[in-house]
């Protein structure tokens, strides 16, 4: 449907993710305020506010005349500081932020969540998942500090979905890869079998992680809580697919009509509803850009 909103608040709009997110909201004609807690210069026309969302009334007032929030801000990986620094900071900032949202009459608000509120990505040792693939519907099980933070906030984005007329959608990611940073993602991943296997394999580029966060702000259909994986629909590097799950995984039950060459950490939920589909495939070779069917 065509988007109504038009003023929208990024939060963490400093980071990685965040920037492209305010890149690409005021290429599309938004009205952006970009929030962090460090001072970063802005592309011409959006608005910087240095805040750390410690303050719920100062919140409140900030969100006056804005349509939707963005909440990018996070301790993203669980090393960014002390387990109960990263699980009280994530926890508090999205509390504080859904909460001012909700008493501004905040009409649309995007959780950038992560696919590790699971409990599988950053788990010791590889745990197989219940089945395959691995939906929304997947129970999460978190094992450290970071991904308790994604999943309690995913639950405060549910709660004040359920109570109010804030439409939240909850967007997981798995590891979001820059372009220009593709030699180290990929040795990475390519160095660490184990690693690959505890993250199914999954990836999104950055230009499609931020058209997600897009696609959900303009969604005029947005009703309650909702949660989507947002991934690349290949799985990368699985050329030996079976036999690496095989390996990985053990026996465990597959989805009729999957197979493991399509993605263990499925999107198709959010192709059905937001229509979102990942345009920027990655192999060891390269990245190819996927034209829409
Ligand atoms: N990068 C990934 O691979 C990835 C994967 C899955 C999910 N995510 C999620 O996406 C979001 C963005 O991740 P990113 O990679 O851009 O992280 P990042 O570390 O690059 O950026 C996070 C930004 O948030 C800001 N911030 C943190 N706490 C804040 C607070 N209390 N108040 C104001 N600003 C604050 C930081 O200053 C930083 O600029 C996070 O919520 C993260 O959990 C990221």
């Amino acid at each position: 449907m065509t988007a109504k909103i038009r003023s929208v608040l990024v939060t963490g709009a400093a980071g990685l993710l965040g920037r492209a997110v305010v890149s690409t909201l005021n290429s599309a004609g938004h009205r952006v305020t970009a929030l962090d807690r460090v001072d970063a210069p802005v592309p011409d026309g959006v608005r910087p506010v240095v805040d750390d969302l410690s303050d719920r009334e100062r919140l409140e007032h900030l969100l006056t005349g804005i349509d939707g929030v963005i909440h990018c801000a996070a301790y993203a990986i669980p090393q960014a500081a002390r387990e109960d620094i990263v699980f009280t900071g994530n926890v508090t900032a999205t509390t504080n932020i859904l909460l001012a949202a909700e008493a501004s009459g905040i009409s649309h608000f995007v959780y950038a969540s992560s696919q590790s509120a699971l409990g599988l990505a950053y788990a010791p040792e590889i745990i197989p998942p219940d089945r395959l693939p691995v939906d929304e519907t997947h129970p999460c099980r978190p094992r450290e500090g970071y991904a308790l933070s994604k999943h309690v906030g995913e639950q405060i984005c549910a709660m004040v979905a359920g109570r109010s007329s804030v439409a939240v959608t909850a967007l997981r990611f798995p590891v979001i890869w820059a372009a220009e940073r593709f030699a180290e993602h990929t040795a990475k991943r390519l160095g660490d079998p184990a690693q690959a296997a505890k993250s199914q394999w999954a990836y999104v580029d950055l230009r499609d992680a931020a058209r997600a966060c897009r696609l959900a702000i303009d969604h005029e259909g947005q009703r309650g809580f909702t949660l989507y994986n947002i991934a690349a629909p290949w799985p990368f590097a699985m050329a030996e697919a079976e036999a690496k799950l095989a390996i990985a995984y053990g026996t465990i039950p597959m989805r009729a009509g999957w197979h493991p060459g399509q993605a263990v950490f499925t999107p198709e939920r959010a192709r059905q509803d937001l229509g979102f589909l990942a345009e920027w495939r990655w192999t060891p070779e390269g990245i190819e850009r996927i034209a829409p069917e």
